[in-house]
């Protein structure tokens, strides 16, 4: 049962990152190149859940920050997560044809133009983080690029994207399934929680701590997820081809523990999580919240 409150908060959140998106995009030279910039446009403003937007939210409002200072790095994460997924559905890496109910961009354009795509997305993202005028602290700012760019690299999602590429038709251990899962999937969401922390006006090294471990384990928990919805649900309710990972011999957290064993674990990792919120002394409802979320979501 989803409690009222969260589902209002929710859907804010979700409104004001579409609009922050929106306006971003619709300031888009697209006369320069419009096969490009459409590509873009349809790869972004296509739905999605704006989780990582959400956390971004969640998080600085949580220690204080106001939305405006973080519309900028909610807008960014969220792009960087549409270049990731753009790369993702390419064919040398998962070839998924379908992608939030639509065709995936190389389908609906062409390959080149994903690569491409994904590349200025990137860009985009960077561009939008490092603008001053949301945010005028530069010395904020500029750890919150840091912070992002690490998270999209080689120790983050870029990284755990190669890592799992090469272990397909192979088999990982759990220790090594763990870092593929933190690095792809959990480099991102645990940065956008970080980087809305970083836009508070005030906060404690012990507060940055809590934060980071709730962001670390919510992030391993989305991908597990993840896994999970890609075994019990339909295309349809995923808007994303279901049972590619077995179809591609990927490693997964139930191909590697079962279902239920998954299912269980996914459960630990958001216990532990809501826990680590527990020291933190702010109100932390939609964060706790987020986190069943993170669990009993169904796409
Ligand atoms: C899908 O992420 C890819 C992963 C990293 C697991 P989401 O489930 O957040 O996808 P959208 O943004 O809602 O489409
Ligand atoms: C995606 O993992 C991780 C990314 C960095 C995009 P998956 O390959 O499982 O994501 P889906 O299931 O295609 O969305
Ligand atoms: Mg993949
Ligand atoms: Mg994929
Ligand atoms: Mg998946």
């Amino acid at each position: 049962m989803i409690d009222p409150s969260f589902a209002k908060q929710w859907e804010r959140y979700r409104a004001r990152a579409n609009q922050q998106l929106e306006q971003v995009l619709s300031g888009l030279p697209t006369g320069e190149n419009e096969k490009l910039a459409s590509a873009i446009c349809y790869s972004t403003l296509n739905g999605g859940k704006r989780f990582r937007a959400m956390l971004v939210y969640a998080s600085g409002e949580c220690f204080g920050a106001s939305p405006q200072s973080l519309d900028a790095p909610a807008v960014s994460l969220e792009l960087i997560h549409a270049y990731s997924l753009v790369h993702d559905d390419l064919p040398a890496m998962d070839d998924d044809d379908l992608r939030r109910g639509r065709p995936s961009c190389h389908i609906e354009f062409d390959e080149a133009t994903a690569i491409l795509a994904g590349d200025a997305l990137q860009s985009l993202a960077f561009e939008v983080l490092s603008d001053g005028s949301d945010h005028p602290d530069t010395s904020q700012r500029l750890q919150m690029v840091k912070q992002l760019a690490v998270a999209s690299g080689l120790s983050g999602m870029a990284g755990g994207q190669s890592l799992d590429i090469i272990a397909t038709g192979r088999t990982l251990d759990q220790s090594a399934l763990q870092t593929v899962h933190e690095q792809k999937t959990g480099a991102l969401i645990r940065a956008a929680l970080r980087l809305g922390a970083l836009a508070a006006p005030t906060i404690t090294p012990q507060e940055l701590s809590k934060i980071d471990e709730y962001g670390r384990l919510i992030g391993l928990a989305f991908q597990v997820v993840d896994d999970i919805l890609d075994q019990t649900q339909s295309s349809k309710q995923l808007g994303k081809q279901s049972g590619a990972d077995a179809a591609m011999a990927k490693n997964t957290y139930p191909a590697l523990m079962g279902l239920e064993n998954a299912q269980q674990y996914a459960d630990q990792l958001v216990q532990s999580a809501q826990q680590s919120l527990g020291k933190i002394g702010r109100d932390t409802d939609f964060l706790h919240q987020l986190a069943q979320f993170t669990r009993f979501r169904d796409h």
